[in-house]
């Protein structure tokens, strides 16, 4: 059973915790696609605090708390009072004073949800920060994969991309390592943080040779605004010996079904035939995001009902 006071990272999860958010991510599913509107958030309010844009994680959030039965409150950061100097804790205080009782945070710096979340009442949950944890992304990714295969442990996950840059792929290296999936990562050496195999992977730099045999293949993007110098000669290049392309996947894995987080570079890190194709779990992704989310904030700031 999930009883703490915030998400902030998978990390610190175990496998058990892990498993019940997913099974209670599954009922939310079923809820979500009746389009049942429950009320285990009847009379609590959600706030959304993004530092960085997004289009999936903060709608996513939206949309699961209104299916919960909560009111929802977004700052929108450009329009607010950080413009003024407002500090991030402050911004935190003065949510609290709101009667919010969840803060969703994205922020560009590393452990800022980690610092909100000892300065204020509500329930904190990170929806990225930094190169850090991207936690509810990994855990709709896990739930997607477990819908699809019945189950993570034994999977060959291969992801491919911008890893340096990547937290959605330090969650999931944490979490498939707790559920007993075999892991993989293929990018230039450039994009490869040093130490990244302490966290349970394969670390390749061919990608026919990497994504051999994959039951899952994920791409992350380019991360081109987090890249202060060129990690690769140019995005043509880059595509040439790393692109998720239609030919690669049927020379090397025909059957993996194909995961990437969003926003998609089409014809860059994934080729648009692939990610419109018949093995692309992507948009499916989106959706199970809400389900995943409904189940977060449930045990978080529910009755867990
Ligand atoms: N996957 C993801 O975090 O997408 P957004 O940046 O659109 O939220």
């Amino acid at each position: 059973m999930l009883r703490k006071k915030d998400l902030l990272g998978l990390k610190d999860l175990t496998k058990e915790e892990l498993e019940h958010i997913l099974a209670h991510a599954g009922d939310m599913k079923e809820a979500l696609i009746s389009r049942e509107t429950l009320d285990n958030l009847k009379g609590k309010c959600v706030a959304t605090l993004f530092y960085e844009n997004s289009t999936r994680t903060k709608n996513s959030f939206e949309t699961a708390a209104r299916m919960l039965g909560a009111r929802t409150v977004s700052i929108s950061v450009a329009n607010s009072s950080v413009k003024k100097g407002e500090s991030l804790i402050d911004t935190g205080k003065t949510l609290d004073a709101l009667m919010t009782d969840v803060i969703v945070i994205r922020h560009s710096m590393a452990g800022a949800p980690a610092l909100l979340a000892r300065n204020v009442r509500s329930s904190v949950i990170n929806a990225g920060d930094g190169m850090n944890e991207h936690p509810t992304q990994s855990l709709l990714d896990l739930f997607t994969m477990h819908e699809k295969f019945g189950t993570i442990k034994g999977l060959k996950v291969v992801m491919v991309g911008d890893i340096k840059h990547s937290r959605v792929a330090r969650s999931n290296l944490w979490a498939l390592g707790k559920l007993g999936a075999e892991t993989v990562v293929v990018a230039p050496y450039t994009l490869i943080p040093s130490g990244i195999e302490e966290l349970g992977c394969e670390v390749i730099t061919d990608m026919e040779e990497a994504v051999a045999g994959a039951n899952v293949v994920m791409g992350l993007r380019i991360q081109l605004e987090r890249q202060k110098v060129g990690f690769f000669p140019s995005l043509s290049e880059y595509g040439a010996e790393f692109g998720i392309t239609k030919e690669r996947l049927l020379n090397s894995c025909p059957d993996a079904l194909i995961m990437h987080p969003g926003p998609v570079n089409r014809g860059v890190e994934i080729e648009s035939e692939v990610v419109d194709g018949e093995n692309s779990l992507i948009y499916e992704q989106v959706t199970n995001g809400v389900a995943v989310r409904m189940a977060v904030m449930d045990f978080l700031a529910g009755g867990d009902k």
